[in-house]
């Protein structure tokens, strides 16, 4: 095969249970992923230029999106690409190709999945054939959201997020989301949290799973759902990017079963009964102020997929 294309969905986070800080710098978390269709696709390809000298993996970004993607050697994707190549002790070469879609920097862990895509794509464009447990090591040392986005479907994670244990669901739940101007800093938003904290002398509780919504999810309640979404960024969210209330409020009013911050934001998610439900409430919320577009997906979904 001389290109490999593999199709990779956003996450929403159906609740975010944050605890304290730890000394590496991380949070522990009880992090329920739920991947969405909102997709990005990654393709590897054999590069043309086989020039020895030229650097061996080469990133490009197509889409609307494209110009707030690094496409340095910073780019998780290409960080994914040669951790796999470090993995095997060779050298392989690969162009990536990333059509990108998922907001950039928008709590919908959309560099995550080009990863946990390129990991995929790669595996299979030179042939290495590591079975996914060894791609879940290889994500889980690139990012805490890169496993999940592997996996896909909904799934609690533990540690900070990296441990996935699959959640049954029945159905197929229906969500809008709001896109903003701009993206929020992951850290900086896990940071605001500490501090807010601080500030009212509240102690970060141990992170535990809802059982509400455990249920909720295992019956396909939708609306049991919808009361049972949490996420604890979404104060240190708010606080940063203060125009998100009026978003919130907003798909509130308009008949969201459910609205939170997904993830460290800026992206808001609102849970809706239906498909139907889902458009009418998406052109309802279009034009609200910060809100920079909106796009309508469901869920669950597969995780990182070679594309047919
Ligand atoms: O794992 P990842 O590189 O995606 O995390 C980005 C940043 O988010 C971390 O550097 C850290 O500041 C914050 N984070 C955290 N606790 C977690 C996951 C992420 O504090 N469990």
């Amino acid at each position: 095969m001389s290109a490999i294309t593999v199709r990779v969905p956003a996450k929403v986070n159906l609740q975010l249970a944050v605890g304290p800080l730890r000394e590496d710098g991380y949070h522990d978390l009880v992090n329920v992923f739920h991947a969405v269709s909102l997709f990005d696709e990654v393709t590897a390809a054999e590069p043309f230029d086989v020039n020895p000298s030229a650097a061996p993996l080469g990133i490009r970004v197509e889409g609307d999106l494209a110009g707030e993607v690094p496409v340095s050697d910073d780019n998780l994707a290409v960080r994914a690409a040669r951790a796999l190549a470090d993995r095997t002790g060779r050298s392989y070469r690969a162009d990536l190709l990333i059509r990108k879609s998922i907001p950039v920097a928008g709590g919908m862990a959309g560099g995550s999945a080009d990863a946990a895509a390129a990991l995929v794509a790669c595996n299979e464009l030179w042939g290495l054939g590591l079975p996914r447990e060894d791609l879940m090591e290889i994500a889980a040392d690139i990012g805490s959201d890169v496993p999940f986005a592997l996996l896909g479907g909904t799934a609690v994670g533990t540690g900070r997020g990296e441990r996935l244990a699959p959640l049954e669901t029945a159905g197929v739940f229906h969500w809008v989301f709001a896109l903003a101007d701009g993206g929020l800093s992951t850290p900086r938003v896990y940071g605001e949290c500490d501090r807010l904290r601080e500030e009212a002398g509240v102690a970060a509780p141990t992170p535990a799973v809802s059982e509400a919504l455990l249920a909720a999810l295992r019956e396909g309640d939708v609306r049991a759902l919808g009361q049972a979404l949490s996420n604890d960024l979404q104060p240190a969210a708010l606080a940063l990017r203060p125009s998100l209330a009026n978003t919130l409020a907003a798909g509130r009013e308009h008949g969201a079963l459910g609205a939170l911050v997904s993830g460290s934001g800026p992206t808001c998610a609102f849970l809706a009964e239906s498909a139907e439900r889902a458009h009418e409430l998406a052109a309802l919320i279009k034009d609200v102020d910060g809100c920079r577009s909106v796009v309508t997906a469901s869920g669950p979904v597969p995780g990182a997929t070679v594309a047919g």
